[in-house]
């Protein structure tokens, strides 16, 4: 089985933690809530809490950690001026969302980030306009660095089944006797595009590891909910049940294009992945991103940086040509023959009831998708 990144998959789960001796509170925001959980069951290995100044400004500039292990997205507590004064360097404080204790930080570092460089490194944007950097400005200025530990699970009610740390991932995928495994990141349906990448990959290795992110996304995305119904059908149609693994990834969405998409491979290494797909413009959003530019970033890095292995997709369709799946790798036609639409279109059409074209998506998923986008907009 594959290391997780750093050497060690990272364990701060302890729901007997006492903090009861602790008056100090931190006020977590879904985002903190969701990052907190996620370093607590060590899909963030190596990092044991939210990232110090010295680290933050590493991985800001240089994709790294302090220490040299790559890591490109900076996992951050943003707390405000305010709650800032009220901190001491080297005391504890609770971490808490809705009245309820999640958690405890060792404060170790209470630092005011340029948060203008952030945009830049991280996002390579400086406008509002790109979800990520606006959603980085709305949080508070100051950020708070320091060990976690996680006292309490977020409980979900719908789709808890799915719900897996990256020790229950492990242990899942060696009793699959699966050795190779890809990873595939998705905010979206699965539609005929994703399901030709991942089958092309599931050629070449064991199992596929289908793990779509449900944590905070952009209120135009679709919800997850009812994207995870859609999975479901697709999965039970069309795909080989003893070849795929569907769990989620409780993380939120940053929109970092090229970085996330680093963060997405090294993550889903962290569950036991050895391979990891990044296709057209991977966790990108508008055009602030050259369609392969999250392929191309992973050209910055020396060998042994990374373990686990990114497998590059080119843009795929269906080529009425061809009469099936292609890319712009296999197929010499023309875009006119091409069916290729874009997120923002299929959304209106599912919102209007509108049935996307079979060669775009399969014809379960769109009803899942037009009996939820209804749902939503009524
Ligand atoms: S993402 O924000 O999670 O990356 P999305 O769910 O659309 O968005 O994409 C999931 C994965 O599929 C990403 O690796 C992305 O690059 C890839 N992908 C999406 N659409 C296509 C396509 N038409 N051709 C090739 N790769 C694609």
């Amino acid at each position: 089985m594959i290391q997780a990144h750093g050497g060690t998959l990272i364990q701060k789960y302890d729901s007997n933690y006492n903090y009861a001796d602790i008056t100090k509170e931190i006020e977590l925001d879904l985002f903190s809530l969701s990052d907190l959980e996620l370093i607590g069951i060590g899909a963030f290995s190596p990092l044991t809490g939210f990232l110090g100044k010295e680290d933050y400004e590493s991985v800001v500039s240089n994709m790294r950690l302090a220490n040299g292990t790559v890591w490109s997205i900076p996992i951050t507590l943003p707390v405000t001026e305010e709650k800032a004064a009220e901190l001491a360097i080297g005391e504890r404080a609770k971490l808490v969302h809705n009245k309820e204790v999640y958690g405890v930080i060792k404060i170790e570092d209470v630092y005011t980030p340029d948060k203008k460089l952030e945009a830049e490194k991280v996002y390579r944007a400086s406008d509002d306009a790109h979800p990520g950097v606006k959603k980085m400005f709305e949080r508070p200025n100051v950020y708070v660095g320091g060990e976690i530990i996680l006292t309490k699970r977020v409980k979900h009610d719908r789709f808890n089944s799915y719900y897996l740390d990256p020790s229950e991932t492990r242990a899942k995928f060696e009793e699959l006797g699966w050795k190779r495994i890809v990873g595939f990141q998705t905010r979206n349906p699965v539609h005929r595009a994703h399901e030709y990448i991942q089958k092309s990959a599931l050629e070449i290795v064991d199992g596929l590891f289908l793990n779509p992110l449900v944590g905070e996304t952009k209120s135009d995305d679709i919800p997850a909910d009812v994207r995870m119904e859609s999975y479901e059908v697709l999965l039970e149609k069309y795909y080989p049940k003893d070849r795929v693994f569907l769990a989620v990834f409780p993380a939120a969405m940053r929109y970092a294009g090229p970085r996330e998409a680093v963060f997405h491979a090294i993550v889903r290494q962290n569950y036991g992945c050895t391979h990891f797909i990044v296709g057209r413009d991977h966790a990108g959003v508008g055009d602030y991103y050259g369609t392969y530019d999250a392929q191309l970033i992973f050209s910055e890095f020396e060998e042994g940086d990374l373990a686990i292995n990114p497998l590059f997709f080119e843009h795929s369709f269906f080529c009425k040509a061809c009469g099936n799946m292609a890319s712009t790798k296999t197929c010499p036609h023309s875009k006119e023959d091409h069916v290729v639409l874009s997120g923002t279109k299929v959304r209106q059409m599912l919102s209007e009831g509108i049935v996307p074209p079979p060669e775009f998506s399969r014809k379960e998923v769109v009803e899942v998708l037009i009996r939820g986008m209804q749902k939503v907009h009524a």
